[in-house]
């Protein structure tokens, strides 16, 4: 088991954080590792974290200071893939966790890449787009040393998207002297973006749900479903669930919760929700409290928000059958061993949100070419690999009488341990 002589010097032994987390998902598939166990540890230890200082000039003529993180967990499988989160809270710890995550769902899922993640501790709402411009580029260009497109390849995540990414790319071509497109994904269609990438997560959250809906004998159609979250991976889960005949009852953001017995019209929610910014005070709906959403009687759930939302507190509550994470690390530990216990059939994040770097890594891909699919290319194939996945672990899962989670860690971990194990140390 982990033990505080795991962690790094500098990480709090006393509150390692999402951290810790992914170190006890870990130690539960260490035993399953067969003669490759012997490499474990490295996926305890980040490769490499660098922490940034980001001097900009505000609007107001100050200077303020921001702190800045790019974390390459694992680059066995490959160079570190994985997104730039802007919030006010984000933290090494926090950011070591979703690096590590990416490496599982990178290995999952089979794309060629290590994991990675940054981000920036910056409250958005407080900047102008020119100081977010500014913030940007020098945080870039201050983590220029290690990212391009084959060490590192950046892409959105909470807070940033496509212009963040534009500007991202521009930075770091301007630095290295020409046009470098696969530095980061996620980018705007004119600057070899990719058709499908803005939908990608939400799709693979739709497409993983309804095979665990077919393997739980429960139809989409009239499947009662909520959400928590509706930016850019929960707006688009709910649009498809919607659209595919799911009565979606009820979704959360950081406004509020809105609740409809007969389900929301998502359509206009979405519209709704681009005027307003929240969900908050939407007509066609009755607002109900936190406590109330975790509390629903529904087929499937889907926490499309920010980590450690399902806890030992909530989860006893929880009365869905199904629970498909959107969010990276909706759930902690505990809150997994009481949802299991309690017979709900949980798709792990790390393969139920995998669509977004999956059609990340055809945007990649498409880069080096210069030859860009058509959207129904790129939705099939992301189709068929999500498919794919979800199929090949739940065999897994049912071969060792494990969960997915657990499953999907066995897959991904055999993957990178045992390009580890091929690759040998150096020096050795
Ligand atoms: N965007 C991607 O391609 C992608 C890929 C894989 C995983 N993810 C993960 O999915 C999650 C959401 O990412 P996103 O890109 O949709 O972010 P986003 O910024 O577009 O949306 C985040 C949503 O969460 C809501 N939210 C924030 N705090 C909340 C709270 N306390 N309670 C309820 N709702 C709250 C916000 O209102 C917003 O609707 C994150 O965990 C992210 O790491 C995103």
């Amino acid at each position: 088991m982990s033990s505080k002589h795991d962690l790094p010097s500098w990480i709090q032994a006393d509150n390692p954080g999402p951290w810790g987390i992914f170190l006890k998902q870990v130690d539960r598939v260490a035993p399953y590792l067969g003669h490759l166990s012997k490499w474990v540890e490295t996926l305890k230890r980040p490769k490499r974290a660098l922490i940034v200082d980001i001097p900009v000039e505000l609007d107001n003529g100050t200077i303020a200071h921001f702190e800045g993180y790019r974390v390459q967990h694992n680059l066995s499988l490959g160079p570190g893939k994985g997104g730039v989160r802007y919030h006010q809270d984000v933290c090494l710890s926090e950011v070591m966790a979703l690096a590590g995550w990416m490496s599982i769902k990178n290995a999952a899922v089979g794309l060629p890449y290590g994991g990675a993640k940054g981000g920036i501790r910056i409250d958005v709402s407080k900047y102008s787009q020119k100081e977010i411009e500014h913030v940007t580029r020098r945080y870039t260009s201050e983590i220029g040393m290690i990212i391009g497109p084959q060490k590192d390849i950046p892409a959105p995540d909470v807070n940033t998207n496509a212009q963040i990414m534009a500007w991202m790319m521009d930075t770091y071509s301007q630095n290295t002297g020409s046009t470098a497109t696969g530095v980061v994904t996620g980018k705007p269609i004119v600057l070899g973006g990719s058709l499908g990438r803005v939908e990608a997560t939400g799709r693979g959250v739709f497409v993983v749900a309804s095979e665990a809906a077919k393997d739980k004998n429960l139809s989409i159609p009239g499947a009662k479903v909520a959400v928590q979250g509706f930016g850019n991976v929960g707006s688009i889960a709910a649009k498809l669930f919607y659209e595919a005949g799911a009565k979606v009852l009820a979704i959360a953001d950081h406004t509020g919760v809105v609740y409809h017995q007969n389900g929301l019209n998502i359509h206009a929610l979405l519209d709704y929700v681009k005027e307003h910014k929240g969900v908050k005070g939407f007509p066609e709906s009755e607002p109900i409290d936190v406590d109330q959403f975790w509390r629903l009687d529904l087929d499937i759930l889907v926490p499309a928000a920010l980590e450690q939302q399902i806890t030992r507190d909530n989860a006893p509550h929880i009365r869905a059958k199904i629970i498909v994470e959107g969010a990276n690390g909706p759930t902690t530990p505990e809150a997994d061993d009481i949802l299991k216990e309690k017979g709900v059939y949980l798709v792990p994040d790390v393969i139920a949100n995998a669509g977004g770097v999956t059609v990340s890594y055809f945007e990649w891909v498409q880069d080096f070419s210069s030859f860009f699919w058509t959207e129904q290319e790129i939705n099939e194939r992301l189709e068929h690999i999500m498919k794919n996945a979800y199929r090949s672990i739940s065999e897994v899962a049912a071969e060792h009488q494990v969960s997915l989670r657990t499953a999907t860690y066995i897959v991904a971990c055999k993957r990178i341990l045992g390009a580890r194990d091929l690759r040998g140390l150096y020096p050795s």
